[in-house]
């Protein structure tokens, strides 16, 4: 009967971090520092938000764009970061930050078109950028430079097929935040080469060591080449709640709203409700970076004591990407090994990219008393390696 599946779907994998998650099922009692997601609840008074609005009979479909009072919430909040955007024409409410990135890839790209992704980079975007027929063009890197995406290295990679450059500050898996500095360099090249940036900041408010947030879209003349992805689901641990928005260029934004009119038509209406809260309880998202500040701290610390790993300090979301390649083997067999010999789970560096092979990608979105013992398991499998 042959298949019914088009090639774009022949195409589709599995993505490696799942795959750990499927394989960890046969080794109870793991430590799970693979996932990406908060360990913490979301907060009560969001919590509550959203089940009054199911009480209060908004279970109805809302505006594509999302309710209008959740979009001025954003459009208020945007513009504490100096993000100036109309809150009718310019933002639309998405289904996570994983729905916005999907339609602003859908109404832009054609066959052919050529995406700059930084490597190491969370792994959705290659599969992404490929289901609508672009060309993921890695942009590596370095350790040396904290692992920040610099101007120069974009620029050796555009050709005349070059259309999108993503970004992702604070950044998944590296945890590095790009400065003001390197935001203003990349901001010229996107207008030197006629780019769009997708900047995906869902992890905007975990920053540490008094590090500030900054957008691209901010800097002058960037708003009409700019779609601006952020999220409830990291700062607020929300991501059951599917909840996440795009704000910037008003044609693109357009196009993305007739996109989902037709995909869900809107995100689940009580979820919408309970993010307007969470804009209102910004001292939860502040708590909560305090919470993983100590994970960091005890982590960073950790691995840096253990013979064969380094790790640099990331100022930036919750994850830590540590040096192995002293250990003398590829990611992939540390991180299995890892999980079948010592009970831990992580992600090798190597399912983010070819930049990232030597690199381990460990989450701290976990309990300090987890993080703790994870770290014994992790420094007595090192030393069974007698380095
Ligand atoms: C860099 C990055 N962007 C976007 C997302 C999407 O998150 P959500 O769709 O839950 O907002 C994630 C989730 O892991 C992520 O790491």
């Amino acid at each position: 009967m042959g298949t019914f599946l088009n090639e774009r779907a022949l195409n589709l994998k599995q993505g490696a971090i799942r795959a750990m998650f499927d394989k960890a099922r046969n080794f109870p009692g793991s430590i799970n520092l693979g996932i990406g997601e908060p360990d913490l609840d979301t907060p009560e008074e969001v919590v509550e938000a959203g089940c009054n609005a199911l009480r209060q009979g908004k279970t109805h479909y809302t505006a594509n764009a999302g309710v209008i009072e959740l979009r001025e919430k954003i459009s208020q909040y945007l513009s504490a970061q100096n993000v100036d955007v109309d809150p009718e024409t310019e933002i639309i409410v998405t289904t996570g930050g994983m729905g916005a990135l999907a339609l602003a890839l859908m109404v832009t790209l054609s066959p052919g078109d050529e995406v700059l992704i930084q490597d190491p980079q969370w792994l959705n975007y290659y599969s992404q950028v490929r289901f609508c027929g672009g060309v993921p063009v890695p942009v590596p890197v370095y350790e040396e430079y904290g692992f920040r995406l610099m101007a120069e290295d974009i620029e050796k990679r555009i050709t005349p097929k070059s259309k999108v450059l993503m970004l992702n500050t604070p950044n998944n898996p590296t945890g590095a935040v790009l400065e003001y500095e390197d935001l203003v360099a990349i901001s010229n090249l996107a207008k030197k080469y006629n780019l769009l940036v997708i900047t995906d900041e869902v992890y905007s408010t975990l920053l540490y060591d008094g590090m500030e947030h900054h957008s691209i879209i901010s800097l002058p003349d960037m708003k009409d080449r700019t779609i601006l992805v952020n999220s409830f689901s990291k700062s607020f641990a929300m991501t059951g709640w599917r909840v996440g928005y795009a704000a910037g260029s008003r044609a693109i934004i357009d196009k993305m709203i007739k996109l989902q009119e037709n995909l869900v038509a809107c995100v689940a209406t009580s979820s919408q409700y309970a993010a307007i809260k969470a804009l209102d309880t910004l001292d939860r998202a502040s708590e909560m970076t305090e919470i993983y500040r100590e994970r960091r701290d005890l982590i960073v610390e950790g691995l840096n004591s253990i013979k064969g790993i380094s790790c640099l300090k990331p100022k930036g979301s919750f994850y830590v990407f540590p040096n192995i390649k002293a250990l003398g083997k590829t990611s992939e067999e540390v991180a299995n090994e890892l999980l079948e010999k010592a009970g831990v789970i992580t992600v090798p560096g190597s399912a983010f990219g070819a930049q990232g092979e030597g690199y381990l990608r460990i989450s701290y979105a976990n309990s300090l008393e987890n993080i703790k013992e994870a770290l014994n398991r992790i420094e007595k499998y090192t030393k069974e390696l007698a380095l």
